[in-house]
């Protein structure tokens, strides 16, 4: 089922807005040569984009993905009363206006980093209703750990027909610092405290929280708002609240899913390109695995990675974890190339319940994983060939997309609504390196004609994109 396009009362970000049921067909065997570039971090991006609301100036945010997920972001911070304006990769977010508390139904249902709104709207206004959050069907992907948190700093919270309220009483208004111990290390559990932590009476000490680069990042963009916060990237963050924050100018970091989709991409066609930039060490344990399966792995000018296949794929285990551990992001894409890896591997998902969904979708493509509990038992073939695929999320889409680019004849990927939440120019940048895939309406898909490096040009591809 398509995504209802979003549309912004001054649409300020352009969503990419897809032509109703289209699919990727992609053309598998041909190897990439050359260079990828590497977007600003979806996952970064929403989150600092919600931490502006903490600020009543102008905040300047560089290096925005233009992805459908951000323009839902930027929805909900109109919907709240915020302005915002695009130009290029550059978001201006004015926060002097925070006129509504409450978060639109429509937008929080598809897209769960919406939700994490209430701590920013807590910390500024005493006040917040947030709906229950949706987001990729990857599990039940609770709250709670938002909440006790929050319950900890001291506000009152109840749900009522499925909006969560939240509010701080007393005639201030202000969150009270408090020492808060995760049950688990949720990096938008952390994000929420740490946000609402910012603008608190005293200090708040986060323990077990994530240490995702994405969290390191929301925490230098509020300290770069003069924030007060130690120890992002370790399990205890210690956060003294101020009065305020005031405007800065902040630029996002490389996103490191994105980065690794492409790595694998390269791995998995056996070809030799470079993807950056990135910060190598957000992307160690992919890294490492990489290596393990037979790739070589280089570090070149500081911020780009080279790859190059090795003779075979060799087979090797992976456990996704917190970070540092194997990200869960990564999984699908991983696994793609696992499939053709020269004996058995096996892939347990611990982060999510619910996340191998794209198992049976490589299956179609002649691989043979088994699935046992939270493990995927996968046992390498020779071949993958094309076939219809769905991806049962995002990162699971661009999984089957990039596997398409190493199986024989045409692989047709449906469900496009999900790549388009988190990948900026999928097709256009992969397209630059020597992949043949493109964009077509469902009604033609099989009646295109098989395209040809020299046949998909990029102005057709957005046509169709479009
Ligand atoms: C973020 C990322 C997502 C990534 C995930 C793990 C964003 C927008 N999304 O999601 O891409 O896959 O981190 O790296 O940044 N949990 C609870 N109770 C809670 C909160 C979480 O049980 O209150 C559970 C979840 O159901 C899940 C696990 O904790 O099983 C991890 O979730 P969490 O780290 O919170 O992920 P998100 O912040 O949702």
């Amino acid at each position: 089922m398509e995504a209802t396009p979003i549309t912004t009362p001054r649409s300020s970000t352009q969503s990419i807005q897809n032509p109703p049921e289209s699919v990727i067909e992609i053309w598998g065997g041909t190897p990439l040569s050359g260079h990828i570039p590497v977007s600003g971090a979806k996952n970064s991006a929403l989150v600092v984009l919600g931490g502006a609301l903490l600020c009543s100036q102008t905040c300047r945010i560089r290096n925005i993905p233009d992805l459908m997920d951000i323009g839902r972001m930027t929805s909900v911070l109109e919907a709240l009363g915020l302005s915002v304006d695009r130009n290029g990769d550059t978001l201006d977010i004015d926060g002097s206006h925070v006129s509504h508390s409450k978060a639109p139904y429509d937008i929080v249902s598809k897209l769960r980093a919406s939700f994490f709104v209430i701590g920013p709207l807590l910390a500024r206004l005493g006040v917040a209703r947030v709906p229950l959050p949706g987001g990729c069907a990857i599990g039940a992907r609770p709250v709670e750990l938002h909440i006790r948190g929050l319950q900890a700093l001291g506000a009152h919270v109840h749900m009522d027909h499925g909006v969560v309220h939240a509010y701080v009483p007393g005639a201030r208004g202000k969150l009270k610092g408090a020492k808060i111990y995760l049950d688990y290390p949720s990096v938008g559990a952390t994000e929420t405290l740490m946000m609402a932590a910012t603008l608190a009476e005293g200090e708040t000490v986060i323990e077990n929280a994530a240490k995702e680069p994405e969290v390191v990042d929301l925490a230098n963009f509020c300290r770069a708002m003069g924030a007060k916060i130690r120890g992002a990237g370790t399990s205890a963050i210690t956060i003294t609240g101020v009065p305020s924050l005031y405007a800065t100018d902040y630029s996002i970091i490389p996103d490191r899913i994105e980065a690794g989709t492409y790595l694998v991409a390269g791995a998995l066609t056996r070809s030799e390109i470079t993807v950056g930039p990135v910060d190598p060490d957000h992307l160690a344990p992919l890294l490492s695995k990489l290596r393990e399966t037979g790739s070589t792995v280089e570090l070149e000018d500081g911020n780009n990675i080279r790859i190059s296949p090795g003779e075979r794929v060799v087979a090797t285990d992976i456990q996704t974890l917190p970070y540092p551990g194997f990200p869960t992001d990564m999984q699908a894409q991983f696994m793609a190339l696992l499939t053709l890896a020269e004996g058995n591997s096996m892939v347990t998902e611990t982060v999510f319940e619910n996340r191998l969904q794209h198992v049976a979708e490589f299956n179609r493509m002649g691989a043979d994983i088994k699935v046992k509990g939270d493990s995927a038992i996968v046992r390498g073939v020779a071949q993958l060939s094309g076939a219809p695929v769905t991806g049962s999320d995002l990162r699971a889409s661009a999984a089957l997309a990039i596997a398409g680019l190493a199986a024989t004849g045409k692989t047709t990927l449906y469900g496009l609504h999900h790549l388009d939440r988190g990948y900026e120019k999928f097709e256009e940048k992969l397209r630059n390196v020597g992949a043949r895939l493109q964009r077509v309406p469902l009604s033609e898909a099989d009646s295109a004609a098989q395209p040809t490096p020299s046949t998909v040009t990029d102005s057709q591809a957005v046509s169709a994109a479009n």
